[in-house]
């Protein structure tokens, strides 16, 4: 039991060998995955519309098992959770905020919402209670915590949608596109948030469109291409100058942006009169 526990608490938090992932028999969306993922990183997931970021980050959470390959999540093996074993306990470790909220909100209310993960371990009413205040102050919608979730605006959703992950305290927090959507100053509440969780050592994969936030969210970026499989795998820092590769993986489109200019996006875009 030592020994099982011991393997647990030290393995990495993602090990992935040859994953394939397809659809009701369809062709594959992920392909030939090898990836590995240490406890406390923080990571970006980049990728075209349709290059696969939703569905890695279910087969990272145990939502779908891998079609064909090994993968291991927090030392356990990933088809046994997605076929219900520990998986209470596994969704205490591993959080998933959905790209769409409506996904994740299902209560009378947004406090229930966010209080329905601290309920469902059993915790005492003043524990539920603490967490489910620290959640709703840090995605700062405690004046929501009454309102039904169909009232509110899509933004206000997102962040509700966060909180009822964040009140679970899960050690590894995975954000399918959480600042899409979100005005500049909510944006900026989140990103800031995602840096202070990952100072406090929570292993972090954010999957996003928006380039300029990847250096204050990760330490590292992985690109899914559009062939289903990973295109690249650096730092921040080097992706973002790699014009040439954001370019193939279409993160960036030449006429959309300044040819030669910065991963930054902070300089004027050309105007171009071409159609194509
Ligand atoms: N439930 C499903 N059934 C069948 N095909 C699906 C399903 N969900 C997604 N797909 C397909 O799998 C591929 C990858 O989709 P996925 O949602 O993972 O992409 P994504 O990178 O998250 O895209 P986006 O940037 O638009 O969110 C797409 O071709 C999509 O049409
Ligand atoms: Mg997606």
């Amino acid at each position: 039991m030592n020994t099982l526990i011991s393997h647990l608490s030290e393995a990495p938090a993602f090990h992935l060998r040859g994953v394939r992932y397809a659809y009701h028999h369809q062709q594959a969306v992920l392909d030939g995955i090898d990836l590995d993922i240490n406890r406390g990183e923080q990571v970006a997931l980049l990728g075209a519309n349709g290059s696969g970021k939703s569905t890695l980050l279910k087969l990272l959470n145990g939502i779908y098992a891998p079609t064909e390959g090994a993968m291991q999540v927090m030392g356990r093996d990933i088809k046994s959770v997605a076929a219900g074993k520990d998986a209470f306990t596994f969704h205490q470790e591993v959080g998933l905020v959905f790209q769409d909220p409506d996904i994740q909100l299902f209560s009378a209310t947004v406090f229930d919402d966010v209080a329905f993960g601290p309920l469902q371990l059993g915790l005492s009413v003043s524990e539920v209670q603490e967490r489910c205040e620290e959640a709703l102050t840090q995605m700062e919608i405690m004046h929501l915590a009454r309102r039904a979730p169909f009232e509110l605006s899509g933004g206000e959703k997102k962040r509700a949608a966060i909180a009822s992950v964040l009140s679970l305290r899960p050690d590894v927090i995975l954000l399918d596109e959480p600042t899409a959507a979100l005005d500049p100053r909510t944006k900026w509440v989140l990103i800031n948030l995602i840096r202070k969780l990952g100072e406090a050592g929570k292993t972090i994969i954010t999957s996003t469109h928006e380039l300029e936030i990847v250096p204050t969210i990760a330490k590292r970026v992985i690109v899914l291409g559009e062939e289903r499989r990973v295109l690249a795998d650096d730092t921040p820092e080097r992706i973002l100058r790699d014009r040439n590769l954001l370019v193939n993986a279409n993160l960036i489109h030449p006429q959309l942006h300044q040819l030669g200019m910065d991963w930054s996006l902070q300089r004027e875009v050309t105007p171009t009169n071409s159609h194509s």
